[in-house]
């Protein structure tokens, strides 16, 4: 019997995942399929209970439901505890297993955009969940500084205090947070990551002049949006490259296929076909 896989959230129609997770199928010869289902804004518990209970043996969860398929899983892998939200779930042993590939997903397409991230300078702009999701990958990644900068302040404090807490070992020296202007202490930043939702509003942070050192790569987390006001910015104040997050969404799908299935696609093809079809970022 064929597989069952969905991805769930609110709004849902314009998703990519099922068209990612069907060219994955077809590349690796996996019988399965995947839908897109769209769940109420208080109905998310529910359907997903639904399709469990249909057959369903896994399922993808966007916005905005990822902190809810968080409380929801019974058992989780330490990244998703330390992102605090989920974006895969597993339905095994009568067990909900909940994963968060977010940061892995950013992780692996900086290294397809030739950032060897060990040991450089990184400056993540907001304090939301997209945040949350990729500072502990980050710093696995081996980052030399991580500075995470927010219009409210407190909130990007907050978030690295969670950290220190969770990791119980204290606020590592690399990690560090403030405003938009605290961000030149640990200036310049080979990557800056915009991961704020301005970009929906096409708005850009109010970013300080010298974050970006020679050859620095910009990345806007959005992507189907073309030169952002954020991208825009970052080229005029000396970014050498810029990227958005299409790279991002497809590495995140491939790492919930490879949990699931046991196999890992190859990715380059399904993101060469999807930037075909999206406005060019120059
Ligand atoms: P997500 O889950 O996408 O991260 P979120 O939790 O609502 O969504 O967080 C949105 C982030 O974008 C926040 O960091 C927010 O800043 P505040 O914490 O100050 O609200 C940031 N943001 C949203 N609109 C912005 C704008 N126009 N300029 C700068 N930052 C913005």
């Amino acid at each position: 019997m064929t597989d069952r896989y969905a991805v769930i959230g609110n709004p849902i129609a314009h998703s990519k995942s099922p068209a990612i997770h069907a060219a994955f199928a077809a590349q690796t010869a996996q019988d399965l399929s995947y839908e897109a289902l769209l769940a109420p804004l208080d109905g998310f518990a529910a359907a997903v209970a639904a399709f469990r209970a249909s057959g369903g043996r896994g399922m993808n969860v966007t916005v905005p439901f990822k902190e809810e398929a968080f409380r929801m899983a019974n058992r989780l892998t330490e990244r998703a505890r330390l992102a605090q939200a989920v974006n895969t779930l597993s339905f095994e042993d009568g067990e909900i297993k909940g994963e968060n590939t977010d940061g892995i997903g950013l992780v692996r397409d900086l290294e397809h955009l030739g950032c060897e991230l060990a040991g450089t300078r990184v400056l993540l702009l907001g304090a939301g969940g997209a945040v949350r999701g990729v500072v502990a990958p980050l710093l696995q990644a081996g980052v030399a500084r991580l500075f995470i900068a927010n219009r409210t302040v407190g909130r990007a404090e907050k978030l690295i205090e969670d950290f220190a807490d969770q990791l119980m070992y204290g606020i590592p020296n690399t990690l560090n947070a403030g405003s938009w202007a605290d961000a030149t202490k640990d200036a310049p930043y080979d990557v800056v990551i915009n991961a704020t939702s301005a970009s929906l509003s096409d708005e850009a942070p109010p970013l300080p002049s010298g974050l970006y050192a020679p050859g620095s790569l910009a990345y806007d987390m959005v992507y189907g949006r073309g030169l952002t006001a954020y991208l825009k910015q970052a080229r005029e104040q000396g970014a050498a490259r810029l990227a958005d997050g299409l790279g991002m969404l497809v590495e995140q799908a491939a790492e919930a296929f490879a949990l699931w299935r046991g196999v890992r696609p190859d990715t380059a093809a399904v993101r060469a076909t999807l930037r075909a079809a999206l406005p060019p970022l120059a």
